[in-house]
């Protein structure tokens, strides 16, 4: 746009200035030929000539020329001997009446003029020159010669020539600028029409960077309008190129997502096959343990062993279908749930398994702590913490559990806080990810499998919560962030409860 109207203003300079050249030429050779006519007056007056001969010859006039009719004002002659200016006459008006009174039209030049005109040093035989004479402006001045051998200088104004291309400059720049004002504000208009489609194709592009391509069933249905996608312009051109891409980056999506649909299919169906052999390996185990055949202490240790194991293995298969169920995004039986008996239940069953002298604490608010969640989901997510507080530290561990609401907060907080060990700090940033476990030996013959944090983190993100987690030696808190229920819904679902249990 602004290099566009830098070109017009270049070729407009361009044009002017060859303009200006060149009428400036035509015009000046129009007046030195007018110079020149009348140079030829003064080297060869009519009546003029040299004296034929002896006798006293009748005073001559040199200047007898500026006399003539048809010369402007401001025209001069002057008489000059020996650089100096001896005799000079200016029409002042138009000489339009010859006659005796003719002669009242010339004027001598002032001294400035004469000095400005003995200063150029015009000589014969030379080319016309412009000279400035103070009072009368720039004028073209020759010398030539008259019959007497004097010296004439004849002059001829060119101020109207000089006005002239001055009013041509003006009109030149004048229209250069107007024309430039109206180029740029059509140009502007020109390339604001020309480049909408353009910004249209911008918009899709804009609004597919904006949708979260990066995980999920993602449908990429943007495109660029029809009108903006026809291959003949190069902006259609464009636009043809995004929808192409878009659709090869569509069915790409589509195709990972099947691909990671396929394997969660298969995670699900291998853990769902799994337990009905794994059952059976556990009952037939202890079914043999507890027979009446005699076994010895080996086999009685490899059959107990093979129970542990089966459990153990139970245990992960469960883990792993409950997470490809919340991967794929499987709808939770969402009610309106008080968190408090959640967490007495779990609690109590944490007291009665833990064989190795934990010390258990509750905080519960006097309100009821009120989430939208899944009572059976979020009794698992407790286990989970409750099983990592009493297997990941020693005896004698303290387990605080607590719930916090606070009334008009968006959150109730469950917290479960330990004196314990804490985790490995170069554990702690994956202590969530699958299979992310501490110091291995130890962990597996707890019956470790990794999982169970992940559970943790994929239930209430389902829920549309969060959980943290700190941890310094003596202190490890797992902080569980859930949506609270607006009071208002929750008093109302407790009020059918308690009117269908009563
Ligand atoms: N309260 C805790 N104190 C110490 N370490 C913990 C605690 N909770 C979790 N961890 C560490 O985090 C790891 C991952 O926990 P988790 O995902 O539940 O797997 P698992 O308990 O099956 O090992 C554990 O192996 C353990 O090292
Ligand atoms: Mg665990």
């Amino acid at each position: 746009m602004v290099s566009a109207v830098t070109l017009i203003a270049v070729v407009a300079a361009v044009i002017g200035t060859v303009t200006t050249i060149a009428f400036h030429g035509y015009m000046y050779g129009k007046l030195d030929d007018q110079l020149h006519t009348v140079a030829l007056r003064a080297a060869k007056p009519p009546g003029g000539g040299p004296p034929p001969g002896g006798g006293e010859p009748q005073r001559f006039d040199p200047l007898a020329f500026v006399d003539a009719r048809g010369l402007p004002v401001g025209a001069f002659g002057a008489v000059v001997a020996d650089g100096t200016v001896t005799d000079s006459r200016v029409v002042v008006e138009s000489a339009t009446t010859p006659g005796p009174g003719a002669e009242d039209s010339g004027q001598p030049m002032t001294a400035a003029q004469r000095g400005a005109l003995e200063a150029a040093g015009l000589s014969a035989g030379e080319d016309a020159r412009t000279v400035d004479l103070p009072g009368l402006g720039s004028s073209r001045v020759e010398a030539v010669t008259d019959p007497h051998g004097t010296t004439v200088l004849v002059g001829l104004p060119a101020a109207e020539v000089g006005s002239a291309l001055t009013t041509l400059i003006v009109v030149e720049v004048c229209v250069t600028g107007a024309g430039l004002i109206a180029a740029g504000i059509a140009g502007a208009a020109m390339v604001g029409v020309a480049l909408r489609p353009l910004r249209r194709v911008a918009a899709t592009a804009t609004l597919v960077s904006e949708l979260p391509l990066h995980s999920g069933e993602v449908a990429l249905l943007e495109r660029v309008p029809q009108a903006q996608a026809d291959p003949r312009t190069e902006v259609g051109q464009v636009g043809a190129a995004l929808n192409r891409m878009l659709g090869h980056v569509g069915s790409a999506l589509e195709a990972r997502q099947e691909s990671e649909t396929r394997v969660r299919q298969f995670v699900a169906d291998a853990s769902h096959e799994l337990r009905t052999p794994l059952a059976s390996i556990r009952g037939y185990a202890e079914l043999t343990r507890r027979g009446h055949e005699k076994t010895g202490p080996d086999t009685r240790h490899a059959l107990g062993r093979i129970e542990s194991e089966a459990e153990r293995m139970t245990g992960m298969v469960e883990d792993l279908l409950l997470l490809a169920r919340l991967d794929a995004g499987r709808p939770l039986g969402l009610e309106s749930t008080d968190l408090s008996p959640v967490v007495v239940d779990a609690v109590s069953d944490a007291r009665a398994a833990g064989e190795r002298g934990h010390h258990w604490r509750l905080e519960l608010p006097d309100e009821p702590a009120t989430v939208h969640g899944d009572p059976t989901r979020l009794h698992q997510v407790l286990v989970n913490l409750l099983a990592n507080a009493r297997t990941h530290t020693p005896p004698g561990t303290t387990v605080t559990v607590r719930v916090r609401s606070t009334a008009g907060r968006p959150w109730v907080v469950l917290e479960v806080a330990d004196d314990g060990p804490g985790i490995p700090p170069e554990l702690l940033p994956h202590v969530f990810e699958r299979f992310a476990r501490g110091d291995a030996s130890r962990s597996r013959s707890a019956g470790s499998t990794g999982l169970g944090l992940a559970i943790v983190e994929a239930v209430v993100a389902a829920h549309g919560g969060r959980v943290e987690v700190e941890s310094v030696p003596g202190r490890t808190v797992f902080a569980v962030r859930l949506p609270a229920l607006p009071p208002a819904t929750a008093h109302s679902q407790q009020g059918d409860r308690l009117s269908t249990s009563a």
